[in-house]
């Protein structure tokens, strides 16, 4: 596939590097230099090449939104048309400091951003997992038992290029419904931050959903 990441930060960073080293063809775009996106698009290997948010959209298959919730209305003046696009959106609906949600229990950064881009095809996905788990995750992708990571949209179409990218970068994807659902997954998200960074655990947690007996 094609991936646009729009923000090229510790989520889309590392997340774009792991498509474009499971073959995908990644464009990096949206950080305040070039040379890092250029950096970026090296290190990420042959698949991968740095462009304007607008050529990250251009083509593309899936896109990744990873821009802190104030940046979403420039990042996506800068895309361009996205009507028909399958936006993967790991971003959190945090407030400047980073301490709390701004959109939660009536609705969610996802459904917020579908109202934003109609026509767009929205999945919220990746926003429940530290971003330092990913390389760790992607090398382990061929042990079992891999972890989980919930994902939710309106389409299913979108839903299975979601959870095909997912699975490339060593995740089980859990199809946890409706875009709605995105209510619930990001409050949950700034739980498992909660328990990574201030419960001791540390980053390289990440869970398994199982079910047990019948
Ligand atoms: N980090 C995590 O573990 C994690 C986990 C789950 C969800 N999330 C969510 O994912 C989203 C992205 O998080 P992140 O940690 O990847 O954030 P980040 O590292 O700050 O990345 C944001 C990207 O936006 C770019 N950017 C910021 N201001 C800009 C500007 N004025 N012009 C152009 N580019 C600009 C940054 O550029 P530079 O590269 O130049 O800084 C960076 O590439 C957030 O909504 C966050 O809540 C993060």
């Amino acid at each position: 596939m094609r991936v646009g990441i729009l923000g090229s930060g510790l989520m889309g960073g590392k997340l774009g590097t792991i498509f474009a080293r499971a073959g995908h063809e990644v464009v990096f775009s949206y950080a305040r230099s070039n040379e890092k996106l250029k950096r970026l698009a090296r290190d990420a290997g042959s698949k991968a090449r740095a462009g304007a948010p607008r050529d990250a959209a251009k083509d593309a298959d899936a896109l990744l939104l990873a821009v802190h919730w104030s940046r979403f209305d420039d990042v996506l003046a800068q895309a361009g048309d996205l009507s028909g696009k399958v936006i993967l959106t790991c971003s959190l609906p945090m407030n400047a400091s980073n301490t709390d949600l701004v959109v939660a229990h009536t609705s969610s950064g996802a459904e917020e951003l579908a109202k934003k881009l109609p026509k767009a095809r929205i999945v919220c996905a990746f926003n429940t997992i530290p971003s330092e788990v990913l390389f760790g995750v992607f090398e382990a992708r061929r042990k079992a038992p891999r972890p989980s990571l919930v994902y939710c949209g309106d389409d299913s179409g979108s839903k299975a290029i979601a959870a095909e990218l997912i699975r490339d970068v060593g995740f089980d994807p859990v199809d946890a419904g409706p875009l709605r659902i995105a209510r619930y997954a990001e409050p949950f998200a700034l739980l498992v931050a909660q328990l990574a960074y201030e419960g001791g655990g540390g980053p390289e947690l990440a869970y398994r959903l199982e079910r047990f007996g019948r």
